[in-house]
């Protein structure tokens, strides 16, 4: 199916320790997010694609993939869910119907392959809801207390961790962030306002490595993995 694309990319990833935000950070000769972007542009199905950044964001004008047809920027927020619904705001006035879909994808999230993405777009296309690429837990998992005892062992076969893309209706995940983010819920990704809306959200088992640039040791795994 077509599809539009909002990347949050206003946050300030203060666990990299770097002097600039983590997107901008050099990952094999171009920027983090030059990357990310690429997973999407040259897509067919792609209608449009929206970057949501800080408005004092000096980076993004120097990057080429700014000037591309396809790709707008909007005000990021105060919160993630903010960012993102500046995003849609803008996919509205692009033209997006409250049918269309929309895919979220964090702008650290470099090492999406095109075959993950077809997975998730042929395998919610007729989908009431929507959905998100997921991995299943590998480690055990422990609930602790607050003096670091375990308390118990959790049964991980039914954990999985979220990544992204987050595939929903353009018009289903506005309302919801909107509503969610109006009643203070804790949003952390698109799904849990979609969950807070009363919808069950779909998993799509994605590739472990399609990881969130979120330590320095991440980004020179990712440099080394590419080179060989
Ligand atoms: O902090 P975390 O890595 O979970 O952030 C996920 C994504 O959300 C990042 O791409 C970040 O730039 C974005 N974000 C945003 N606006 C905020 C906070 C985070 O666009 N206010």
């Amino acid at each position: 199916p077509s599809f539009w694309v909002v990347i949050p990319a206003a946050g300030v990833g203060s666990r990299m320790r770097a002097d600039r935000p983590k997107q901008y950070l050099p990952l094999a000769g171009r920027t983090i997010l030059e990357h990310t972007l690429d997973c999407f542009l040259g897509h067919p199905g792609l209608r449009g694609l929206v970057v949501s950044l800080a408005s004092d964001d000096p980076w993004w004008p120097s990057l080429s993939c700014a000037r591309d047809p396809q790709v707008r920027r909007a005000e990021g927020g105060a919160e993630r869910a903010d960012s993102v619904l500046n995003g849609l705001r803008l996919l509205g006035e692009l033209g997006a119907r409250a049918d269309d879909w929309v895919l979220v994808h964090d702008a650290a999230r470099p090492n999406l392959t095109p075959e993950d993405l077809d997975r998730l777009l042929t395998a919610l296309a007729d989908d009431p809801v929507g959905g998100l690429l997921a991995v299943p837990v590998r480690d055990t998992l422990k609930r602790a207390g607050p003096d670091g005892r375990v308390l118990e062992t959790v049964d991980r076969s039914v954990i999985w961790q979220a990544y992204t893309p987050q595939m929903f209706r353009f018009g289903a995940l506005q309302a919801a962030l909107a509503g969610a983010l109006a009643e203070r819920v804790a949003i952390t990704d698109e799904a849990s306002a979609l969950e807070w809306a009363g919808q069950s959200p779909r998993l799509i088992e994605g590739r472990a490595d399609n990881l969130k640039i979120t330590r320095p040791e991440d980004l020179q795994w990712l440099e080394q993995r590419w080179k060989s």
